[in-house]
């Protein structure tokens, strides 16, 4: 089925939201990969090395930023164009970054429970199934463009 514009909409409402408090929601998403994942500590090099999670580290902002709005522009593009499009270069730079960091396909799993579970809090009351939905179908079709870069 086709990407709505009802789904592109509750995607982009959710990360207004988080573009507020960046901060914030950077670091509760990363708490969220440690707490289902702990062993996710010693891949990042902003965690690797401190006994608790870097407070106000530009790197574990960046990687979330990252991930928050990479998603949010999968979610526009499957709406207008009916598929992501990432190009080529950029696929083969996030391919060959999580290869070197030692990161499988079932860490994207991980990343994107953590997403979801950032949005909820972020978003509150606004919280529906259908955002989560439309966040993950904007995720997977993102991530899967990355994985099969790593193959
Ligand atoms: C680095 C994006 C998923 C772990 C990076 C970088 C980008 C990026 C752009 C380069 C450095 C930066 O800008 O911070 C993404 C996107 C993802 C994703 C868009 C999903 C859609 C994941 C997953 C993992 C992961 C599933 C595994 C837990 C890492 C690590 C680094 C990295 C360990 C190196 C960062 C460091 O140590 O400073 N990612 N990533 N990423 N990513 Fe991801």
């Amino acid at each position: 089925m086709d990407f709505t514009e009802k789904e592109e909409g509750l995607v982009k409402e959710s990360w207004e939201v988080l573009k507020k408090d960046l901060p914030l929601y950077s670091l509760h998403f990363f708490a969220q990969i440690l707490e289902i994942a702990p062993a996710a500590k010693g891949m990042f090099s902003f965690s690797r090395d401190s006994e608790e999670i870097p407070q106000n580290n530009p790197k574990l902002k960046a990687h979330a930023l990252k991930v928050f709005k990479m998603t949010c522009e999968a979610a526009i593009q499957l709406k207008e164009k009916g598929e992501v499009i990432v190009s080529e270069t950029t696929l083969q730079y996030l391919g060959s970054v999580h290869l070197r960091n030692g990161v499988i396909d079932p860490h994207f799993e991980v990343v994107k429970e953590a997403l979801l579970r950032t949005v909820k809090e972020g978003v509150g009351e606004k919280w529906s199934d259908e955002m989560g939905k439309a966040w993950t179908r904007a995720y997977d079709h993102l991530a899967s463009a990355i994985k099969a870069e790593m193959k």
